[in-house]
């Protein structure tokens, strides 16, 4: 297969971040649909993080179809640098949050337990992964597109 040149690759990503935001609103339809239909908590609340999954997932692909059709984005350390003590900070709160949900979680026995806790594990674990790439990147400059 032919290699394909810049522009129709900004263009094929900018189509599939269209689609994808498409199937976001189906996922928050579906989701909205079981949220009525059900009376059990464990669903509802499942079907609710699914959707502001959705929701932010939505507004992360318009960021990046904006970057590439609009204004590119771009990170220089100097944003971070300023910010140091704050990521600094908020970094350690993350890993602290890690170490008491694997507390709980060590002390938790019921599956209904186990399967909320290791939803928030997943979704801390994502914070500090996030946090630590941020304060990697202090040091270099990034061209997002
Ligand atoms: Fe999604
Ligand atoms: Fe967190």
């Amino acid at each position: 297969m032919k290699k394909k040149r810049p522009a129709d690759m900004t263009k094929s990503l900018v189509k599939v971040l269209k689609d994808w935001q498409k199937l976001e609103d189906e996922s928050i339809s579906h989701a909205d649909a079981t949220i009525k239909k059900t009376k059990n908590k464990l669903v509802k609340m499942t079907m609710e993080m699914i959707k502001n999954d959705s929701q932010k997932h939505r507004i992360m692909q318009q960021l990046l179809i904006d970057s590439l059709t609009r204004e590119s984005l771009i990170l220089a350390p100097e944003d971070l640098g300023a910010l140091s003590e704050n990521l600094n900070k908020h970094l350690a709160a993350e890993a602290k949050t890690l170490e008491l949900a694997d507390k709980a979680l060590q002390n938790s026995e019921l599956f209904v337990t186990r399967y909320i806790l290791s939803y928030l594990i997943a979704d801390e674990q994502k914070h500090h992964a996030l946090l630590t790439k941020l304060n990697e990147l202090k040091r270099a400059t990034v061209f997002v597109t």
